[in-house]
């Protein structure tokens, strides 16, 4: 695997050994080893999607060198080409890259680097769906007759766009709830997925991912306000009584408690949402391996 730009680029074998091998390492496999750097290219802000690459980095005894928007060249006009020549320059082997944009990868493929998408614009945030499906398979074993609920802006999420993907590609059923505007026609049928009334998917789901919203969308006329999005479609806690005992709650983070979670739910029982940013860094750590051809 040279370089990792969104689920659907790899085949069902691939994403269930990178999950299984994400698992091993969660458990306490050993990681293979790795020479060089990895460069965490970021030009938007995150907190575990950056520092699980980096703690993914030191599993393998990658050195890291990060770059953001803030404090670097890119605010002097340098190119993201010329951002990963030079980081690559610098040493690092590898690039995780971050944007808001839909940044094409695909077409930096080229570079003397190999590209990991580490979330780009509403497209893909494919090493969030493996860590996902490694805290799922923790959970429950195989995808295999599972129902995922992904609940909110699934318009804007490369989340749900990658986890629709991924959990869809190992066998489970996708079923996606949210408002008209952030779940227009078409949508969840492009992506394989079945759309629900929430009260329903919840009834069904063994797996509830919950979406951030993102708030400037009642600023630009997709919801009339936060307290009317949380009353419909907010996981409250009246709500997730709905779920089935033994089903568990998930959320990519960083949430906004009280407006698409309850505060109480985060860290209630059947909340995964901590062990997802776990996952997440042994998820990475195995993308990492593979591409690297570590040992
Ligand atoms: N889930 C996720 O991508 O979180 P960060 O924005 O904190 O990286």
């Amino acid at each position: 695997m040279r370089h990792l730009l969104a689920i659907r680029d790899l085949a069902q074998a691939e994403l269930q050994a990178l999950v299984a091998r994400g698992l091993a390492l969660r458990e306490g496999a050993t990681p293979a080893k790795a020479q060089g750097a990895i460069a965490t290219v970021f030009y938007e802000d995150s907190t575990r999607t950056r520092l699980s690459f980096q703690q993914a980095g030191a599993l393998l005894g990658l050195h890291h060198l990060s770059i953001s928007t803030e404090g670097s060249s890119i605010q002097k006009g340098e190119s993201v080409e010329d951002t990963l020549r030079t980081v690559a320059a610098l040493g690092a082997r590898v690039a995780a890259v971050r944007s808001p944009w839909g940044l094409s990868l695909q077409a930096l493929t080229d570079l003397p680097i190999q590209l990991v998408n580490a979330g780009d614009g509403w497209a893909q945030h494919p090493t969030q769906a493996i860590a996902d499906l490694i805290a799922v398979k923790r959970e429950f074993g195989e995808m295999q007759g599972r129902t995922l609920l992904i609940v909110g802006d699934i318009l804007h999420s490369r989340v749900a766009r990658s986890n629709a993907e991924g959990f869809r590609a190992l066998g489970a059923r996708v079923l996606l709830a949210g408002p008209p505007t952030l779940l227009p026609p078409g949508l969840a049928q492009g992506l394989g997925a079945e759309e629900v009334q929430l009260e329903e998917g919840l009834r069904q789901a063994d797996v509830c991912m919950v979406l951030r919203l993102q708030r400037e969308r009642q600023e630009r006329g997709y919801l009339p306000s936060i307290a009317e999005y949380r009353r419909l479609w907010g996981l409250t806690a009246a709500r997730a009584a709905l779920l089935h005992e033994g089903a568990v709650i998930l959320h990519p983070g960083p949430q906004n408690r009280d407006v698409e979670i309850d505060d109480e739910l985060v860290a209630a029982p059947q909340s995964r949402i901590a062990e997802q940013i776990t996952s997440g860094v042994y998820g990475r750590a195995a993308v990492l391996e593979a591409m690297l051809d570590a040992h």
